[in-house]
C-alpha cells in the first residue's frame, strides 16, 4: 500500500538518531502498522477458521433480511453448528434487538473483540455495539464505516466457526463489496424477497451484484409467504372464508373438527417465480408471523419461543436446502453464474 506509514518512513534518508528515538508519530505509526499486520494474518486465517461463509442480501429494505440472517443463524446453531451473525447494517443494526442482547455482551482481550453469546452459543457481532444512542441516526463517511467492516472481520475472536452469516443494511452495495474483498472464501449469497411480482426485479439487483463481486448464488428465499389461520368446526365438513382481495377459500374439517387456511396476503409464489425465471435455486419460504415482529421487539426469536413453530420449521427447511448444496459442492463452492 503506498500510504502505508511503513512505506512513507522508508527510504527517507533518517539519521540515527531518529531511528533509534523514534517520535511519538513515528511510534504511533509502527503500533498501527503492526495492528494492521496481525489484522491482515488474522484475516487470512479465517479462510479455513470459517468452514462456511453466506451473505444475506435483498434488492430492498424491509423484506426481512435482518429477519432471514437471524433466523438461518440460530436454525444452523439449533441444530449443533457453531455459527457466527456478523451484522453490518449502521443505520439500522436490529439483530441485537431480536436476540435480546447489547453491547455489555461484548469483551475485549488483548486487542481482540470477543462477540456477544446469544441463544445456542450464537457468537453475534454489530454495528449496534458500536453505536452510542441506537436511537440517533448514524452518519459514517464511507472510509470510517469501511474500517469498521475490516475490524469486525479481522479483530473479532470469532474462533473456529462451521458458518458465519453476514447481514447489510438495504440499497447500498458499498458494505458487500468491502465484505467480499476481505472476507476469504465466501461461500455465496442468500437473496431474500416478498411474494409480489416485484421479487423479480428485486432479486435480479442483488443477482448482478453477486456476479459482480464473482459469488455464488446459493438461493432465494420469500419471505411473508402466506399467513395460516386455523379453527375448530363439525367434523368433515367444510369451511369457507373470503380471503385477500376477496377471493373465497374453502378448508375441509378432519375427522376431530380442525381446519387449517393459509392467506396470501401479499400475491403469492414471487419467489419461485424470481428464482425459476433467474435460473438460481429456490430455498423455500416463510410465512408471515406475527410473532416475529413481537420476537424483535422483547428479544426471544421465534425459533427460541416455539421450537416446533411454523416458522422454525419452515427455517429449518431453508437451512437443510443450504447445507445440501454446500455439502454438494463445498470443495469448489458453488457455481458463479
Ligand atoms: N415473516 C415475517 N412475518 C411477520 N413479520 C415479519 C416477517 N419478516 C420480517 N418481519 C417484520 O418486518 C420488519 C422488517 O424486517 P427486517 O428483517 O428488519 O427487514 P430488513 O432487514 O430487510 O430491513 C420487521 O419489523 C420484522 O419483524
Ligand atoms: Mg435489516
Amino acid at each position: 500500500m503506498s500510504d502505508s506509514p511503513i512505506s512513507e518512513h522508508n527510504g527517507q534518508g533518517s539519521t540515527k538518531s531518529q531511528d533509534q528515538n523514534p517520535s511519538n508519530e513515528q511510534k504511533t505509526q509502527m503500533e498501527q502498522a503492526y495492528r494492521e499486520l496481525q489484522r491482515k494474518m488474522r484475516i487470512a486465517k479465517l479462510g479455513e477458521d470459517i468452514k462456511h461463509k453466506i451473505l444475506v442480501l435483498s434488492g430492498k429494505g424491509g423484506v426481512g433480511k435482518s429477519t432471514v440472517a437471524t433466523g438461518l443463524a440460530i436454525s444452523l446453531a439449533k441444530k449443533g453448528m457453531k455459527v457466527g451473525l456478523m451484522d453490518i447494517d449502521i443505520t439500522g443494526p436490529n439483530v441485537p434487538k431480536m436476540l435480546g442482547l447489547d453491547k455489555t455482551d461484548l469483551t475485549v482481550e488483548n486487542g481482540q473483540i470477543f462477540p456477544a453469546i446469544g441463544p445456542y452459543g450464537l457468537k453475534v457481532i454489530s454495528m449496534a455495539f458500536l453505536i452510542e444512542d441506537p436511537d440517533k441516526p448514524v452518519i459514517w463517511r464511507g472510509p470510517i464505516k469501511l474500517g469498521a467492516i475490516q475490524q469486525f472481520i479481522g479483530d473479532v475472536a470469532w474462533g473456529k466457526l462451521d458458518a458465519l452469516i453476514v447481514d447489510f443494511p438495504p440499497g447500498t452495495s458499498d458494505e458487500p463489496l468491502t465484505v467480499s474483498q476481505h472476507l476469504p472464501g465466501i461461500d455465496g449469497v442468500v437473496i431474500v424477497t416478498t411474494p409480489q411480482e416485484v421479487a423479480l426485479l428485486d432479486s435480479r439487483k442483488s443477482i448482478n451484484f453477486a456476479k459482480t463481486i464473482s459469488v455464488p448464488v446459493i438461493g432465494v428465499v420469500e419471505n411473508m409467504s402466506g399467513y395460516s389461520i386455523k379453527g375448530k368446526g363439525e367434523p368433515n365438513s367444510l369451511v369457507s372464508l373470503i380471503g385477500p382481495e376477496g377471493v373465497p377459500i374453502e378448508s375441509k374439517c378432519d375427522e376431530e373438527g380442525n381446519w387449517s387456511m393459509t392467506l396470501d396476503l401479499f400475491k403469492k409464489g414471487g419467489g419461485r417465480l424470481a428464482a425459476n425465471e433467474l435460473e438460481v435455486p429456490y430455498l423455500g419460504s416463510l410465512p408471515f408471523d406475527p410473532g416475529i415482529v413481537r420476537g424483535g421487539d422483547d428479544g426471544v426469536h421465534r425459533i427460541v419461543a416455539e421450537p416446533e413453530g411454523e416458522t422454525a420449521i419452515a427455517f429449518d427447511y431453508i437451512v437443510n436446502n443450504i447445507t445440501n448444496s454446500l455439502d454438494e459442492d463445498s470443495s469448489t463452492t458453488l457455481k458463479i453464474i
